[in-house]
């Protein structure tokens, strides 16, 4: 996406790869809207620290972090024994997993680079095969982003008024987005409606970086307190919903998403709103028989306590609003049951979410062939069956 800095318009994707220095390039998301920043991670645990502290999220843009991570830890390896390259390796690979556990995109990511190295006999072989297939598996995050934007831009008309929830715009991937991208086509085609963001707390992602992202392009939006959704509801001020998702079930077509999305899928239930979770196919999760069985991230209870934002003097500043001596409780995502969604847009087409199983071959499951050029994706899927 293009982001004016100093005055001038220049293209970024979220997550990058210095090849020269081997360090993963990320917008520090913690900074805006306030300051835009791109930060260098130098070695594979700062990577994950990364991940972790949420200076860069959203699960597509996690999902290529990590793999470039993985490709960062195998470079860093040095020596030719094999035995304790894979030992190096299975620790990376713990390390990066073990950043933040909802979000399914990083394990199916890494999962494909490692099933892309096997082919290698060397250490050497295998370090260029990590590298090409981290690559490999962000230029197919847009791809994926780009094909969700028209499968799903027929939805967006004149006049539309969209909610979304968190972000899940090119911030929360390489670039483009899910949620947005049908926005982003619509608009390319000169089509005018309305969005409203959820101001998504605790961590504000919907006014903080889905507002940032939405002024960016010029489209037109508002942001809503998360409250506010249901008397929009009531009084018939919202036509669609659009999300995003960390882990889609492919088995049963369960939807984890940033906390506060089933809410708001009750709410479009309830009124008769159609409710859309846009999704590339590293976000499918066909392991899992059962919502229950999603981790479910819970984060530091200061998030619900207070807020970051940036005070008078410019500085990034945190300010406590509970009450002093109360704790709090923080889960970072809910799970939406099928029945509830409108359709799932996929990159392959817009789904039920009860046909994902059946879908499945064109989907990338382990047992199909799927008909685009998915390959690393489709080997992490056939690795993740194996486990
Ligand atoms: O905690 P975050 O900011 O990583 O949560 C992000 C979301 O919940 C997005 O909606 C989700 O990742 C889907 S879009 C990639």
């Amino acid at each position: 996406m293009h982001v004016k800095v100093r005055g001038r318009l220049k293209h970024f994707r979220t997550v990058e790869f210095d090849l020269r220095r081997h360090e993963v390039r990320l917008i520090e998301q913690r900074l805006l809207p306030h300051e835009f920043r791109v930060i260098g991670t130098r070695d594979f645990r700062a990577t994950a620290r990364a991940i972790r502290d949420m200076v860069v999220r959203g699960a597509g843009a996690i999902g290529a972090t990590a793999a470039y991570g993985l490709a960062q830890g195998a470079l860093a390896f040095r020596g030719h024994n094999l035995s304790r390259f894979v030992a190096h390796m299975n620790r990376v690979f713990e390390t990066l997993r073990d950043a933040r556990p909802t979000a399914v995109d990083p394990l199916n990511a890494m999962l494909g680079v490692r099933y892309a190295m096997q082919a290698g006999t060397t250490v050497a072989a295998q370090q260029a095969l990590a590298l090409t297939a981290a690559m490999e598996f962000a230029d197919d995050d847009v791809a994926q982003c780009r094909a969700i934007g028209e499968a799903g831009m027929p939805l967006i008309r004149e006049g539309l008024r969209v909610l979304t929830h968190c972000n899940a715009g090119w911030l929360a991937f390489v670039d483009i987005g899910s949620a947005t991208a049908p926005l982003y086509a619509a608009h390319q085609q000169g089509r005018a409606f309305h969005v409203y963001c959820d101001e998504t707390r605790p961590r504000s992602q919907g006014a903080t970086l889905t507002a940032w992202e939405l002024a960016q392009q010029g489209i037109s939006h508002q942001v809503i307190a998360d409250n506010a959704a249901g008397l929009l509801f009531a009084r018939g001020g919202i036509d669609l919903v659009i999300v995003g998702s960390d882990r889609t079930l492919g088995r049963t077509g369960e939807v984890a998403n940033k906390i506060g999305t089933y809410t708001k899928a009750v709410l479009a239930n309830r009124h008769g709103v159609p409710f859309y979770v846009a999704i590339p196919l590293s976000t499918l999760d066909w392991n899992l028989r059962g919502g229950e069985e999603i981790p479910i991230e819970e984060r530091a209870d200061s998030e619900v306590l207070g807020a970051w934002g940036r005070s008078k003097s410019g500085r990034r500043e945190y300010v406590r609003v509970a009450n002093p001596s109360s704790s709090a409780y923080n889960p970072g995502f809910d799970v939406t049951p099928p029945d509830l969604i409108t359709g799932i847009i996929t990159p392959a087409g817009i789904f039920r979410p009860q046909e994902l199983w059946q879908q499945r071959r064109l989907l990338g499951h382990p047992d199909g062939q799927p008909n685009h050029s998915m390959g690393t994706i489709r080997s992490a899927f056939l690795t993740t069956a194996a486990l």
